[in-house]
């Protein structure tokens, strides 16, 4: 497995008592950690959760792989229009394979920029809009339930902007959906107009759905090897399974967080890449947690709002942000590094001496050894001031370890929230937010959530602080 999980930072041995679980507390908890595993699986044979079979369907991911060959060369520009689960997968995926936007090589036609439309801030997206070439992009607008306002309203501008300067039936062949097989305006659309469609399986949810036509749709027109992916995901569904706490890496993981969580009060945690490559994968966890685990009631309807904060934060760049709070402030955190194992690129450093010691010792290393050796000092440091932190390494930035490192956390999330004894995949806390919108942007049906709302600003007309 090119994927290593490395706890021992957070053992109370390395980051005392007070803050570092025990090997006691972790044996007297295994028994949880077995029920959560058959619980989740369990539920997965009952087919209420379809993730960890996404990487086995061969037919789904051998015709995305050929709708992405059918069409390769033909644009230069891959546009997604999604926003929650359906657009930070993608991200993750072409940051972890090409690297951040801003030095990746130039697009071509054999080389296919992603550019993702994941917000409706106006000068976002006439900004996008203005970069890309119709003539030379596939828009593929994503969304499971086929109505979400933000997606909607950007794919109609999306798509004028494609009718404006090709013509309304030669746009449509620009265009690309996923969405849900069994619902939604979208399915609707996509089948009146024909147009090649992917499907979400009903029983993955957003956040959980990279390895389906979500992220493997954007990630096959961005010509990434979406079988290798796979590969690499479904060789970590199968540890996953494994009843062997020491074998099942997302298990022991969840178990030690829930506990760190849970008797030692790490109520935030944040993932802290050391490779820029890494930074999306943050962005992506940070959504899954979230709104995973982050939750009013548990499974027998107790109010407990229960769920841990995740932060994204980048090495060595934040060590100069963020690591002074880290060190010396409120002791409430866990650390998880990202740690590139092998650099396909060392970096060298120059050789040739100045005569200045702040450049001297630095020469002839490399930076992949300095950026290593900032991710160990500052492991080193946060342990002496008793903060636990634990590292997963991955072996190789490709599609397989990738796949892998993403599946990893898809389990690591469903069994945490078995754990914890509340629904991961539900997110009934969006809702009151988007019947609002809805209400205020005029949708029929939502008259009373535009009074509610109105109620509410006359309140606030009233208040004085
Ligand atoms: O994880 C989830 O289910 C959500 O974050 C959704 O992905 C998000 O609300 C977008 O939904 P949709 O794909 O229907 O546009």
């Amino acid at each position: 497995m090119s994927i290593h999980y490395d706890p021992t930072n957070l053992a109370a041995a390395m980051a005392g008592s007070a803050h570092g679980i025990t090997p006691d507390e972790v044996e007297k908890a295994a028994p949880r950690a077995a029920a959560a595993l058959a619980g989740f699986r369990r539920s997965f044979e009952e087919g209420r959760y379809g993730f960890p079979a996404l990487p086995f369907d061969k037919p789904v991911i051998s015709s995305i792989a050929g709708f992405a060959k059918s069409v390769a060369g033909t644009f230069d520009t891959v546009c997604v229009v999604g926003i929650g689960g359906s657009a930070p997968g993608a991200w993750a995926l072409d940051c972890g394979l090409r690297g951040p936007h801003p030095v990746q090589k130039a697009h071509s036609a054999k080389n296919p920029r992603l550019v993702i439309l994941d917000n409706v801030d106006p000068v976002f997206i006439g900004n996008a809009l203005a970069s890309m070439n119709p003539k030379r992009t596939i828009v593929v607008p994503i969304a499971k339930s086929g109505a979400t306002a933000e997606t909607m309203a950007t794919f109609l501008i999306v798509q004028a902007w494609l009718k404006e300067a090709l013509g309304a039936r030669k746009a449509l062949k620009h265009i690309a959906v996923v969405t849900s097989e069994s619902r939604g305006d979208l399915k609707q659309f996509a089948s009146a107009n024909k147009l090649p469609t992917f499907h979400l399986p009903d029983n993955v949810g957003g956040r959980f759905s990279v390895l389906s036509a979500v992220g493997l749709l954007p990630a096959a027109l961005a010509g990434f090897d979406i079988k290798k992916l796979c590969r690499g995901a479904a060789a970590m569904s199968q540890l996953c399974w494994s009843r062997d706490l020491n074998a099942n890496m997302a298990l022991r993981s969840a178990l030690h967080h829930y506990l760190v969580w849970t008797l030692r009060k790490k109520s935030i945690q944040v993932m802290f890449p050391y490779s820029n490559n890494l930074w999306g994968v943050a962005f992506w966890f940070r959504q899954l947690w979230a709104e995973s685990l982050g939750k009013a009631k548990n499974r027998k309807g107790k109010t407990v709002h229960v769920g841990q904060t995740p932060v994204a934060a980048l090495g060595a760049t934040d060590q100069h942000s963020q690591v002074q709070l880290y060190i010396e402030g409120p002791n409430d955190k866990v650390f998880t590094f990202l740690a590139a194992g092998k650099w396909p690129a060392a970096g060298k450093i120059p050789k040739a001496k100045t005569g200045y010691d702040s450049f001297d010792y630095l020469a002839g290393q490399s930076l992949a050894k300095l950026i290593d050796a900032e991710r160990l000092a500052t492991a080193a440091a946060l342990t002496a001031n008793g903060r636990p932190n634990c590292t997963i390494t991955v072996e190789r930035l490709d599609e397989a370890s990738l796949g892998a490192l993403l599946q990893f956390f898809e389990f690591q999330t469903a069994f945490m929230g078995e754990l914890l004894d509340i629904d991961a995949f539900d997110q009934e806390g969006v809702e009151l937010g988007k019947r609002f919108t809805f209400g205020l942007m005029g949708r029929a049906g939502y008259e009373t959530y535009l009074e509610e709302f109105r109620a509410y600003e006359a309140q606030r007309a009233g208040v004085k602080l």
